[in-house]
C-alpha cells in the first residue's frame, strides 16, 4: 500500500509498505477513505515531539471502511463506513471507565502520561496512523463508530479531532452565560474553539492569531471579533482594556507549544531546541484572563516546559484544566448540532490534496502558504 512516511525533520514521503495485518482478536484493518492534517502533525514534522521514528506513518484524523475483522469484534462488519477517533483506548481500564479516553492506561507502555494517539510518535504508542491506505485500528469494538447515513465524510472526518477538540477546549473553559472568552490561535482547533463558545453560552468570543486570513475565518465561521496580535505592542494589555481591566473570564490556547509572538522564545525553542517550546501563548492566557478565571489548554506540549507563569496562575486563583481530547465522549452532543444545522464543521476546509502529494501539503499547512487552514487527504484506494 501507499502511505505517508517520516523520514526526520520538514521531510516526509509517499513510500511503499506493507498492508497492516489483524494482529489481535479485536483489531479491525480500515481502508482510508478520507484523511487530515492536524496542526499536531505539525510538531512531529518539525521534529519537536520526543521519539518520532524514520518509518512512522502520521495520521490520526481518518474515516474509512471496513476491510477486515479480527475474530473477536462485535460491532463493526467488513464494508462498515467508519470514523475513528483519534485516540487508541481499551474502553474498560480505570481511566476509560471515568470518561478518559486519552488517558488509556493500557495502550501505551512509554507513558503514564498520555495514552494511544495513530500516527503520534512511540511517545504515544508507536500505532501507525492514517495517512495511508490501509490503517490498523485496535480495541476495532470500542473506538469506531459507523458514519450515520446523514453525514457528510469530510464531515466525518473533522469530528475524528478538530471538531470534537475545539469544543472540549470550550467545554473545559467552563462558560457560564455571558462570559467573555478568549480563544488563542485561529488554526481549526481555535476555530471550533471559538464557535463552540456560543453553544455554551459565552457573551463575547475574541479570537487572537497573527494570520490575518485566519482571523476572517473567526469572523465569518466563528461570529467572532479577532485580534492580530502582530498589530499591537502588548496584547494583554490591549485584552484588558477590552473587558473592563479586569481580563477575560475564559482563554482557551489553542496554540500549543510552537507558539509565536515572542522572537526569542521562538529561537531557543523551535530553532535550538534548548528548551521544550515556547510558553507564549499558555503564558498570555495567564496574565489576560481575570482572577479566578479558567484557563483552558488545548494546545500540545512536551513533557518538560520551562518560563510558564505558575506563580501567577496560582495568586490570582485560576482553574487551569487541560488534555488530549477524549474524542468520542464528544460525539453525541455534536452529531446533534450537525445534524440540526448549527455547526457545518467542512466550512473549514480549504485543500484537498491526494496522497501522493502529501509532503507539499505538510509544506503548505507547515509554512502556512495559498491560505491553508485544513487540508483533507485522500488515499488512491480511496
Ligand atoms: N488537546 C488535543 O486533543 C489536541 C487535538 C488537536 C490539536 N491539538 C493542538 O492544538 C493546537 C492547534 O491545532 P491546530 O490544528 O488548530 O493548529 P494550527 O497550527 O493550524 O493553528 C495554530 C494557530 O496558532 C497561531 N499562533 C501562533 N502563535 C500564536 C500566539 N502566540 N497567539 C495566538 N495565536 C498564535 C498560528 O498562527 C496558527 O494559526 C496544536 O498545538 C495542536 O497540537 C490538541
Ligand atoms: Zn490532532
Ligand atoms: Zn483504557
Amino acid at each position: 500500500m501507499r502511505a505517508m512516511v517520516y523520514r526526520g525533520p520538514y521531510k516526509v514521503r509517499v513510500e511503499d509498505k506493507d498492508v497492516p495485518r489483524i494482529e489481535h482478536p479485536n483489531d479491525a484493518i480500515v481502508r482510508v477513505t478520507l484523511a487530515a492534517i492536524c496542526g499536531s502533525d505539525l510538531h512531529l514534522y518539525h521534529g519537536m515531539m520526543p521519539d518520532t521514528r524514520v518509518g512512522h506513518t502520521f495520521g490520526h484524523e481518518f474515516i474509512g471502511v471496513v476491510d477486515k475483522v479480527g475474530p473477536s469484534v462485535q460491532n463493526l462488519s467488513v464494508g462498515d463506513r467508519v470514523m475513528v477517533p483519534f485516540n487508541v483506548y481499551c474502553g474498560s481500564c480505570f481511566f476509560c471507565a471515568r470518561g478518559l479516553y486519552s488517558n488509556c492506561h493500557n495502550v501505551n507502555p512509554n507513558a503514564t502520561a498520555v495514552g494511544g494517539i495513530y500516527g503520534y510518535s512511540h511517545s504515544t504508542g508507536g500505532y501507525d496512523g492514517g495517512q495511508a491506505e490501509y490503517v490498523r485500528v485496535p480495541f476495532a469494538d470500542v473506538g469506531p463508530q459507523r458514519i450515520p447515513e446523514w453525514m457528510d465524510d469530510e464531515d466525518a472526518v473533522l469530528l475524528t479531532d478538530a471538531l470534537s477538540t475545539g469544543y472540549f477546549g470550550a467545554q473545559l473553559g467552563d462558560i457560564h452565560e455571558g462570559d467573555v472568552v478568549v480563544v488563542l490561535g485561529s488554526g481549526p482547533v481555535g476555530l471550533f474553539a471559538a464557535r463552540s463558545a456560543w453553544l455554551m453560552g459565552a457573551g463575547r468570543v475574541i479570537v487572537v492569531d497573527h494570520l490575518d486570513y485566519r482571523l476572517e475565518k473567526a469572523r465569518t465561521f466563528a461570529y467572532a471579533e479577532t485580534i492580530n496580535f502582530a498589530e499591537h505592542d502588548d496584547l494583554v494589555v490591549l485584552l484588558k482594556k477590552m473587558t473592563d481591566h479586569l481580563g477575560a473570564d475564559v482563554v482557551i490556547d489553542a496554540v500549543g507549544a510552537e507558539a509565536d509572538g515572542n522572537l526569542l522564545q521562538h529561537v531557543t525553542s523551535a530553532k535550538l531546541k534548548l528548551q521544550g517550546g515556547s510558553p507564549v501563548a499558555l503564558n498570555w492566557a495567564i496574565d489576560s484572563v481575570r482572577k479566578g478565571g479558567t484557563v483552558s489548554v488545548m494546545g500540545a506540549y512536551g513533557p518538560m516546559f520551562s518560563a510558564v507563569k505558575f506563580g501567577d496562575a496560582m495568586n490570582k486563583g485560576l482553574t487551569i484544566r487541560t488534555n488530549q481530547a477524549p474524542v468520542k465522549r464528544q460525539w453525541p452532543r455534536l452529531f446533534e448540532h450537525i445534524r440540526n444545522g448549527y455547526l457545518k464543521p467542512s466550512d473549514i476546509v480549504t485543500h484537498r490534496i491526494p496522497l501522493e502529494h502529501i509532503a507539499e501539503g505538510y509544506h503548505m499547512f507547515s509554512a502556512k502558504l495559498d491560505g491553508c487552514i485544513k487540508t483533507l487527504v485522500v488515499p488512491d484506494a480511496a
